[in-house]
């Protein structure tokens, strides 16, 4: 998600204590979608339309969470999906995450993402990707903190020309060696298809190796996940 962050030092910041997190539920048009689109649109240089967050909440509402106040107000929210990915792993996304600023930097993100991850697993993802602005130090410290890697940087991936991340939480072993179709990556041609260590090819392989490596890792902090949001 493309978003403008910018940190302002004199907003009024907001207790979280009396907060409330609870699954968007199955209503289509939830008396909460104008608050979502509304918190989400504040913070998007590119806002999306109505038909996008449909998309996601008549199909996958049971992976929207959000966090209310006393008075039922938005305060919070996560919006995901669940799907293969070009017929290999089954792929969660997560698409839109925002809190209202007043709250921002008491954990709320972070707990909405535990509990869009949890709901994920459940529902047996193999990963969980999303794309971020290289930029967005929040976003990046939340998702890095749960184990998501840096897969791939993306140049200019926005309309407003700013370039992203695609972070992926790996969560069983060899899934970063499932094959896709159409594949991710192209295989090389030519001289390049004689040595696999250079090239496109190359940089694709040593990501995945990279993405291995942490999978232990990744493993265990999933059901530290499992356990930190009940
Ligand atoms: C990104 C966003 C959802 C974070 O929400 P939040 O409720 O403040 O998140 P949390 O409190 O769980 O964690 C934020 C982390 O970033 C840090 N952080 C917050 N503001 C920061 C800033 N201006 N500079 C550096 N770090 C910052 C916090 O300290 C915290 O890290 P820590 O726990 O290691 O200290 C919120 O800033 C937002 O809505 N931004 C606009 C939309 C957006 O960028 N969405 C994400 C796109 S994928």
């Amino acid at each position: 998600m493309s978003e403008t962050h910018q940190h302002d030092a004199t907003t009024t910041k907001r207790p979280a204590g009396n907060l409330r997190y609870v699954c968007y539920g199955n209503d289509k048009e939830s008396p909460y979608l104008p608050a979502i689109k509304q918190l989400i649109s504040k913070d998007l240089s590119e806002p999306y339309s109505i038909y996008v967050y449909r998309y996601f909440l008549y199909q996958w509402s049971d992976l929207c969470f959000m966090t209310l106040d006393e008075q039922d107000n938005l305060i919070g929210v996560i919006v995901c999906k669940l799907e293969p990915h070009r017929g290999g792993p089954m792929r969660g996304y997560i698409a839109m995450l925002a809190t209202q600023q007043e709250y921002r930097g008491q954990g709320i993100a972070t707990k909405l993402v535990r509990m869009a991850v949890d709901a994920m697993i459940a529902k047996d993802a193999d990963e969980i990707a999303l794309e971020t602005e290289i930029d967005n130090i929040p976003s990046l410290r939340i998702y890095e903190r749960l184990g998501f890697i840096r897969t791939k940087r993306l140049h200019r991936y926005y309309l407003n020309g700013n370039t992203a991340y695609r972070l992926i939480l790996y969560l069983k072993p060899g899934i970063p060696y499932k094959p896709t179709y159409p594949p991710d990556y192209p295989h090389m041609e030519g001289d390049d298809a004689q040595n696999p260590a250079q090239g496109l090819l190359g940089e694709d392989l040593i990501q995945r190796q990279a993405a291995q490596l942490q999978i232990e890792e990744v493993h265990g902090q999933r059901h530290d996940l499992l356990q930190a949001s009940g």
